[in-house]
């Protein structure tokens, strides 16, 4: 089973990951955790290419290809074997980043980030992805509150994160592998959520 974590920047993606990761140890399920842009060597490399603020005024096309290159890797090298393994993959982003990011974000558009992403995903789709649903404003406002670093990606306008929104939301419609969830209801509730859609997964599998 390959379940994806999606959000926006700052929507408290990270805690919902580590408390579904807890919650499957929990149970016994074996599972392994990886993220993107990363997961491997290569794909770390590609990661700090890409969120590196040394490299402000990146191309575009460079940036949704260099996504896909760091994907090509991971899927081949970490997604697929640990799925063929019968593990769970949990993962922090995937596929539907780069179309919300690259396809609305960047406005590449949706069809062209699919086609990109097509030999890189290699006919791997998530059995299910949650989608941490936060307002653009309040991504911008929790971003430059946070005091962190903030990576080359974080540092854009209310008005970028205003389109990822539109697009996680457009690629969330009449899609039952992708649940909605939103960021502004409890930790605990959002958790237990989360961790009722995969037990049900999981159930309906054996
Ligand atoms: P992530 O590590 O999840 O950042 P954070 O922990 O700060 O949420 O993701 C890195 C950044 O890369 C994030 O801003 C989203 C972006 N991204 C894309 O634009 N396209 C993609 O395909 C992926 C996987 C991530």
């Amino acid at each position: 089973m390959f379940i994806t974590f999606e959000g926006m920047d700052g929507c408290g993606k990270t805690t919902q990951f580590n408390l579904l990761c807890e919650h499957l140890r929990n149970k016994g399920y074996e599972f392994i955790v990886t993220r993107e842009p990363g997961g491997t060597k290569i794909s770390e490399k590609i990661r700090e290419l890409v969120l590196g603020n040394e490299n402000a005024g990146m191309n575009k096309m460079c940036e949704a290809l260099l996504y896909a290159a760091s994907r090509a890797e991971h899927v081949d090298k970490v997604i697929k074997p640990a799925l063929a393994e019968g593990k769970i993959v949990i993962c922090d982003r995937y596929l539907h980043s780069s179309i919300a990011y690259q396809g609305y974000g960047r406005q590449l558009g949706r069809d062209t980030i699919a086609s990109i992403n097509a030999g890189a995903i290699d006919g791997i789709y998530p059995d299910m992805s949650f989608f941490i649903m936060l307002d653009p404003e309040s991504v911008h406002n929790r971003l430059n509150q946070s005091g962190k670093d903030l990576d080359r990606l974080e540092k854009e306008a209310v008005s970028f994160f205003e389109r990822v929104n539109i697009g996680f939301a457009e690629i969330a419609k009449n899609d039952p592998t992708i649940t909605v969830i939103n960021a502004s209801d409890t930790i605990e509730s959002i958790a237990a959520t989360i961790a009722s859609v995969v037990d049900n997964i999981i159930e309906n599998n054996h």
